[in-house]
């Protein structure tokens, strides 16, 4: 069970990878978790793994309007989220930027930028209201350094940094807004930029063990803070 009160969380792109191995780690402690991701397969095993409270919805982060309807039902079951997880990204297959097609770039762009200004839209006003609750942006190592191949998604993670910034100093008092680099685990999104090298690094369930504490424990103190997870 849950130490203290149960949190509800909010992650976005719980369907594979990090995202759903802290749905998964969120669950077991016993806290309420909301989450979506595209893959309407995937969702329904969720739905079907973890009944109510739980509130597991297929959709895409870049269309605002599935995202409105969702962020009302949420809000409207269990209120505005204690934690909003901005997990759900894309990135690029590896190329020097001017192999990168425009329809990809644009997709990185869409999905890694403007859906999570979509979720802050339309999560975040309730949080307001309450004066609580901690927003984590998901960076990465190249949201603050860079390597050849990966510039579009480069470009959305420092994007992210100064978006998460600049938010946290918009936020009032009680609440705060963090960019977080998660570190270096194997996942779907690992094995595009790295190939088969992906496979010496911990899997996501490994990385949630301590992962999942880490982001229980962020407050307030820790507003406009770029931190890495342990
Ligand atoms: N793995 C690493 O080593 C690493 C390192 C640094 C930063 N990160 C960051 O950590 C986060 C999680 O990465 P990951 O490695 O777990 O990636 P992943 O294995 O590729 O999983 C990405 C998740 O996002 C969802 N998603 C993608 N596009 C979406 C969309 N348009 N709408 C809704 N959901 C969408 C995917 O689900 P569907 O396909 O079902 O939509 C999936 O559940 C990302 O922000 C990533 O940039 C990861």
């Amino acid at each position: 069970m849950a130490q203290g009160h149960p949190r509800h969380v909010v992650i976005t792109g719980v369907t594979r990878g990090l995202g759903r191995a802290m749905a998964e780690k969120f669950i077991e402690l016993g806290h309420v978790v909301a989450g979506c991701g595209r893959s309407e397969t995937h969702i329904a095993q969720l739905r079907e793994r973890f009944g109510r409270p739980h509130l597991f919805q297929a959709l895409d982060v870049t269309n605002d309007e599935q995202l409105q309807a969702w962020a009302r039902e949420v809000i409207a079951g269990h209120g505005a989220p204690d934690l909003l997880l901005n997990n759900a990204a894309l990135a690029n297959h590896p190329a020097p930027l001017w192999e990168v097609p425009a329809a990809e770039f644009s997709q990185v762009i869409d999905v890694n930028l403007k859906g999570v200004a979509n979720v802050i839209r339309h999560f975040v006003p309730a949080m307001i209201e309450r004066k609580a609750g901690v927003i984590v942006n998901f960076s990465s190592g190249w949201g603050r350094s860079t390597s050849p191949g990966v510039a579009p998604y480069c470009a959305t993670k420092f994007a992210i940094e100064g978006l998460t910034r600049a938010l946290a100093q918009e936020l009032p008092a009680g609440m705060a807004a963090i960019p977080l680099n998660p570190g270096v685990i194997n996942t779907d999104m690992l094995k595009i930029c790295f190939g088969s090298s992906a496979e010496s690094y911990s899997p996501p369930r490994e990385w949630a063990k301590d992962a999942v504490p880490f982001l229980l424990k962020l407050g307030p103190k820790d507003n406009g803070k770029p931190l890495s997870a342990p």
